[in-house]
């Protein structure tokens, strides 16, 4: 049994402890905004917030996260969004969504979860990014649509 704080709330899974993150989170929580792409950590699909830091849930066997918090996609999204007010995501991934959806970035959608994760966690740690700062921070994140100017412009728009 492995117990974790699952975008605010509490969680204990009985899953095996290698079991990686991801699946533990797609298959056993039922949260299923966070993407499988790869399942070798190159391509940022699969993203969450682990204690506010992004990851590669994918690489992560869940027992690495007995007792921390993890966040998802679900968790950043408002109008449900389960981040505290003061926590600095909070505002960023406010600014995030309503970039994301003025500049029209998505395409097909699938890598897009685990880029907003990216950019949530740059735009908390660093609230105005040049475009060197970003390419940086958003390297592990591979669109097969190439959004990546878009990406970065809805970045730039939600440091505003
Ligand atoms: Fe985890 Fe690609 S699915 S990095």
């Amino acid at each position: 049994m492995i117990q974790f704080t699952l975008n605010g709330k509490r969680v204990r899974l009985d899953v095996p402890a290698d079991m990686p993150l991801l699946w533990a989170i797609r298959d056993h929580a039922n949260l299923t905004g966070t993407k499988f792409g790869c399942g070798i950590g190159q391509c940022g699909a699969c993203t969450v917030h682990l204690d506010g830091a992004p990851v590669r849930s994918c690489q992560l066997p869940v027992s690495a996260v007995a007792g921390k918090a993890i966040t998802t996609i679900e968790g950043v999204s408002a109008p449900s969004s389960a981040l505290p007010t003061k926590d600095r995501r909070a505002r960023a991934a406010k600014a995030v969504q309503s970039a994301w959806t003025r500049l029209d970035v998505v395409q097909c959608g699938y890598c897009q979860s685990g880029q907003i994760m990216s950019a949530v966690a740059l735009l908390a740690d660093n609230p105005s990014p040049s475009d060197a700062d970003i390419d940086t921070a958003m390297a592990g994140n591979v669109c097969r649509c190439a959004t990546y100017h878009r990406i970065r412009a809805a970045i730039h728009e939600a440091a505003r």
